[in-house]
This record gives C-alpha cells, structure tokens and sequence, in this order.
C-alpha cells in the first residue's frame, strides 16, 4: 500500500484565511465578501469553418503562472492560457478539428470526456503528444447537448497534470435543447463552473507532496482556477454547468441556505425533466447543470457539506468526506432581469436496455485495481462486438471510495443493487460514484467507430488511483474483425 498519511496534516497548516472558508457563518455583507473577486469566465475558445464545414480549433497546452490566491503568484499549467483552457463549443451534426500544440517540457495527450469519438482521436494514453510535437484530432459531434471537459491522459501522469491547471469546457449545442427556454447566455446566465482542491506552498506553489490514499487533497476551493469567488448575477434564474475537476475529492453540494434547486442535466446532456434537489453529490470527473433562482439584492452561497453517502468508507475523514467549504458566493444585483419559467420537459431518454441481446460484464473495484488487474497499456481487457447494447455491473468491493467511467458511451443506470437508480442518476452519465457493496448495472449501447488497434478506456476516476493502474483497455470491434493493438515501449514514454 502507498501513503496512509492523513488529510488532517494538511488541515493543520491550512493558512486561517482560507480555513475562514470553512465556518458555519452566514453571509455578512462586508466582511468576509470584500476579499472575494469575480469568478473568472474561460474564454469561448476562439474557431473558424472553411468552406469545407469543418469547425477548427487550436489549443496549446503551455505553462504560466495564476493568482490562484489573490496576491500571490502560483505557477500553473493551461491550454492557450496560464490555466484551464477555453470553452470550445461544437453543435451535434457538426465536424470539428483540432491543433493542439503541447509546449510543455513533458508529454501529454488531451481527452474528450464524455464525446462519442474514433479511439484513434480519444486522446487517452496510446496518444501521447510529445515536446513541441502537434496533434490533430478531427471527428463529428454525434450526441446531444451536453457539458463535456477535456483533460490530459498520459499514463500514471494524469494526476499532475490535471492539478497544475490543464482542463476546459466542451459544450455541445443542439437544435432540441436551443429549443428549449432555459438560460443560455453564457457567462451571464449560463455558468460554467469547475470546482477542485489545492493545497498551496508557504511560497505559493500548488503543493503536490501529501497523497492520500484518495490522491491530493485541497484545503483550498478553487473555482474557475481562483480560490474565494463570487458571481454577480443579473437574471432571475441561473443556470450553472458544474464540473467536478478534483483529484480525488467528492462534493455534496448544496446552497447556504438550504434552497431547492432544479437539476436539468447530468454527464451526458438533459434529463427528461428537471428535478427538484436541495443537495446534490459530484465525484471527479462528474458534471451536472443546476438551475438555481435568486431574490434581488440577496446573496448566496453554494456550499460542500460532508459527504453523508459514506456507508462502508473507511476513514472517512482523511478522504476528505467530514470537511465544509464555501464554493462561490451568489451575488443578485438589485433588479434582476426575468427569467423564463423552466419547461416540464427536457430531452426524453429512450429506454436501452436489451435492445439487443445483451453481454453482461462486472467490474469489480479494490484497491488499484478493477477485476483484480492493474493497467497494462500492452493488454486488451476485453472486445466490444459493435452495434450491441450491453449491461455492466460494477460492484466497489473496497473500504476506499471509487467512481466508475467509460470513454467513448453515455450510459444509462438501470438499477442500483436492483432498484431504480435515483433521480440524481436517471439521465446519461459517462461517470458514477459506486458506493461499497453497492451493484450498479449500467447500460451502454456502442454504435460505431471500430478500431482493432486503439482501445477505449474504463477506469476510476480518482486521478491518483487512474495513475496507479485501476484502469483497463476496450477495442469495438466489426463483425469478424481480430484485435490488432499497437505495443507501446513502456520505457520510450518518458513520464515527468
Ligand atoms: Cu476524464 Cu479517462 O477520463
Ligand atoms: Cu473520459
Ligand atoms: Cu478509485
């Protein structure tokens, strides 16, 4: 086992400012909202389209540095920027291209989390890009609207790279949800939002050194790549799209003052109607999009509660689960423009379980491992016959918490340990929190895009237990088609 040295370590030295963060207070006006300063916006990622229709974008993962801490520079890593990348934003139907640039001293790869895609353009660890090279990943958007991210995936490295700064939006746009008269001006009304952790050096530096079994854990909030934000809000209703771009730390979400929000969309795109929640958890890699209301002149604080799903976690406190942080404090001008009324209905979900004849598969998860087995980026885990819809269940048969995610499929939770899965899970997700001893079936159909040479990924979602190996390999395969995988020289890799 690796290091069992405990978060409290890091709770100690947290600086009181920002344990500040932590207390129950309520909002005063003009204490501690004086220190905050407004959450940064990514910029939409700028694109042309020839005449060829093909939307392109470049991005250049880079280093600079960030004031992450208002005063003090923190040197951090960014896609054509000092940190976070720009929002790239595609419509369903459409092509998009990519030049990606990787300016950084080590190599690295860019994953589309969430996209239906060729393998070959997954930008997981069998696409590494190397010093100064350049990549070029082009495929067409397939799926509904849905708030994607895009991080690095270089084998055992992801961890690092994630937390010094490199991650963006991918939002894809549709006619069915354009459709729809929910709020969609972005960075008005339409907020896209991702939250992590950081633990920060006496100097000011991301502090990369205290891994816990759930990898680095923050006592700082960081919101849009800045610690102590706030939004000021103009509109009635607003819609926030949030990401949970952690290590290894899950949030439970909810506002100061314990108000009902609408959920209108999980990993993969809208529900088919919006629920009403006042909590809601996110493990890494998870999205979601709230719609929140606010009264003019208030303010109001989305807050993490302690992790209440906790049943079978050991050490609860040293993942981070009893912990309390203030996220983004809501600021309502004093007029507030209307907002309209949400729809009843969203985006109806077709039911796909057992469209065909399913294959059932299980994942085990313990440890750094699923089924036993750690990576090995020389092994096919298994082959997906193309055109099937199959039926997953994944169990997490360890004492450590894990989520669970697929490249390339949305998928539906059928049941959790066969009863229907709650509302938080009832949409398309690409990612899901496995609590222990607890069986989650996962429905998954693969339409396309086989590839007897580059496989897909599955794996946790804890970037620390990803880079330990609790990770395996897919190929789709066509009717008749023999896996032909590419062997990687594990030593030409040339990880940081
Ligand atoms: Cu968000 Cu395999 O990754
Ligand atoms: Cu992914
Ligand atoms: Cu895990």
């Amino acid at each position: 086992m690796v290091s069992r040295r405990g978060f409290l370590t890091g709770l100690a030295l947290a600086p009181v400012a920002y344990a500040a963060g932590c207390s129950m207070r309520p909002s005063a006006p003009g204490s501690a909202a004086d220190s905050t300063r407004p959450l940064p916006i990514p910029p939409p990622a700028a694109s042309t389209v020839g005449a060829d229709g093909v939307r392109r974008f470049t991005l250049r993962a880079r280093t600079g540095t960030t004031e992450m801490i208002q005063g003090r520079q923190t040197p951090t890593w960014g896609y054509s920027g000092s940190v976070l990348g720009p929002t790239v934003r595609a419509r369903r139907g459409e092509q998009v291209a990519f030049t990606i640039t990787n300016d950084l001293a080590e190599p690295t790869s860019v994953h589309w989390h969430g996209m239906h895609l060729p393998a070959k353009f997954d930008g997981g660890p069998h696409q590494m890009i190397a010093p100064g090279a350049v990549w070029t990943p082009n495929w067409t958007v397939r799926q509904q609207a849905a708030t994607l991210w895009y991080h690095p995936h270089p084998h055992g490295a992801t961890e690092k790279h994630v937390h010094r700064g490199l991650s963006g939006f991918f939002l894809i746009d549709d006619d069915a949800a354009d459709a729809l008269d929910l709020p969609k001006e972005y960075g008005v009304d339409d907020i896209p939002l991702v939250i992590q952790d950081r633990r920060f050096t006496a100097a000011g530096a991301i502090d990369e050194s205290d891994t816990t079994d759930v990898g680095l854990l923050g006592d700082t909030i960081v919101t849009n790549g800045i610690a102590n934000a706030h939004l000021s809000v103009s509109t009635e209703r607003v819609r926030l799209r949030i990401l949970n771009g952690s290590s290894g730390r899950l949030y439970n979400l909810s506002f100061g003052d314990g108000r009902a929000f609408q959920l209108i969309a999980t990993d993969g795109g809208l529900l088919p109607k919006p629920v009403t929640l006042n909590r809601i958890q996110l493990s890494p890699g998870e999205r979601v999009e709230l719609v929140v209301s606010l009264v003019a002149g208030e303010n109001v604080t989305l807050r993490s509660l302690p992790i209440t799903d906790r049943a079978g976690i050991d050490r609860a406190a040293e993942f981070g689960f009893d912990d309390t942080f203030d996220i983004l404090t809501l600021r309502a001008a004093d007029t507030l423009r209307a907002s309209a009324a949400l729809p009843a209905a969203l985006i109806p979900m077709p039911a796909l379980a057992a469209a065909t004849t399913p294959a059932t598969r299980s994942f085990d998860l313990q440890w750094f491992m699923i089924n036993n087995r750690r990576m090995d980026m020389n092994r096919i885990d298994m082959t997906v016959p193309v055109d099937t819809t199959e039926v997953w269940t994944v169990r997490n048969k360890d004492n450590w918490p894990h989520n669970f995610h697929v490249h390339d499929v949305q998928f539906q939770v059928v049941a959790v340990d066969g009863n229907p899965p709650p509302p938080a899970l009832s949409g398309w997700k690409d990612t899901v929190y496995t609590t222990p001893d607890t069986t989650y079936t996962l429905a998954m159909h693969f339409a396309d895009h086989t590839d007897p040479t580059y496989p897909y990924m599955y794996h946790c979602h804890l970037l620390h237990h990803e880079d330990q190996g609790m990770m395996g390999q897919f190929l789709v395969l066509a009717p008749g088609q023999q896996p032909a995988p590419m062997q990687m020289d594990m030593g030409a890799m040339g990880h940081g």
